[in-house]
């Protein structure tokens, strides 16, 4: 499908849960929010209908988000059947890594093809200053697991925020043995994220460089977006950057976010889109949720105004983990 700035959509996030085990500083705060209640987020049967209409539109690849969506009963299950929708190619998955361990072979069976894990510290207590909890250990346990299951694609995504910066080289060390891209990814002023120090892609560079040597650019993995990718010398795996600060990348935006309480939201930092939930509650037919899905595409801004502070009316008043990221 293309928006109204002529870009290609073929890409949807979907976020399962709003719920976490985790209370990521940037993300959530530490005395946590009320979720919203069951009855409130879509269910599998919805989510499916959705992805069916949304398929028929262009979308080829999803990407399932939370909260953390591994909290979610029943999600391998929901993704078996997702992966089954005519059209849709590529499945991936974004979590914490804390309960993929368990749940590792029932999503590679599914027809999960990609992983994201968010660790931002190696070591437990700094994890757990930037987390609200143990974990890294864990967390990396599992990633290892996850790069052994045949043809995963597997990366790290890591949010320099200040405190980890002693972190960072431990973090980039990862990619050294292992077939492995290990992100930094600046700060976006969204929900607590706003109030926080960040560091920008062209200062976790210097810190890396000055551990590891030269960063050479290098074409990124198939499919890697908006990230950009380096190589270190010795290195098997890439360093990359995802810079939506210092390296706007809207204008190659391929993405639209559904939130679990089933809004289609076409750029992070507006309230822009579109209540499927309604819709689908109301009994609309098929016919009616891909006119106001298209609608809400065309409408999709041209770009975040993150730098200027500009925006607008509809800036976003949610929390990350009730977008999805
Ligand atoms: N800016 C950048 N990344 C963020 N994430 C959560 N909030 C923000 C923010 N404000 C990241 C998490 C995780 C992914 C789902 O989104 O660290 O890697
Ligand atoms: Fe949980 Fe992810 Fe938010 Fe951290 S960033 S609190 S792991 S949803």
């Amino acid at each position: 499908m293309l928006d109204g700035h002529k870009r290609v959509i073929d890409y949807l996030r979907i976020s399962v849960t709003d719920r976490c085990n985790l209370r990521c500083l940037y993300c959530m705060p530490p005395e946590g929010v009320p979720w919203t209640p069951h009855q409130d987020i879509l269910t599998y049967e919805e989510l499916l209908r959705l992805a069916e209409i949304f398929a028929g539109l262009g979308i080829k690849k999803i990407r399932i988000t939370g909260g953390e969506p591994l909290v979610r009963r029943g999600l391998t299950e929901f993704l078996k059947w997702l992966k089954e929708v005519p059209g849709i190619e590529a499945l991936s998955l974004t979590t914490n890594g804390l309960l993929l361990a368990e749940q590792l072979p029932g999503l590679a069976e599914a027809g999960v093809g990609g992983i994201n894990i968010s660790i931002d510290a190696l070591e437990e207590e700094r994890y757990r200053q930037i987390t609200g909890g143990y974990g890294a250990s864990k967390a990396l346990a599992a990633l290892d697991q996850a790069l052994s299951c045949p043809g995963m694609n597997v990366k790290l995504n890591c949010v320099p925020v200040g405190l980890n910066d002693d972190q960072l080289p431990l973090l980039a060390a990862l990619a050294k043995d292992r077939p492995l891209a290990v992100r930094f990814i600046e700060l976006m002023p969204i929900g607590l994220g706003k109030g926080l120090e960040c560091r920008t892609e062209e200062q976790v560079r210097r810190m890396l460089e000055e551990s590891f040597g030269a960063l050479k650019p290098v074409q990124g993995p198939p499919g890697s977006g908006p990230g950009r990718y380096f190589s270190l010398p010795g290195f098997q795996g890439r360093i990359g950057f995802i810079s939506a600060l210092s390296h706007q990348f809207c204008e190659h935006c391929n993405r639209v976010r559904l939130t679990s309480g089933g809004f289609l939201k076409t750029c992070l930092q507006y309230e822009r889109g579109a209540d499927l939930k309604s819709l689908l509650r109301s009994g609309a037919p098929d016919r009616e949720i891909r006119d106001a899905i298209s609608g809400a595409v065309r409408d999709k801004p041209a770009s975040h105004h993150f730098r200027d502070g500009a925006g607008g009316q509809d800036l976003e008043r949610h929390i990350m983990s009730q977008i999805g990221g």
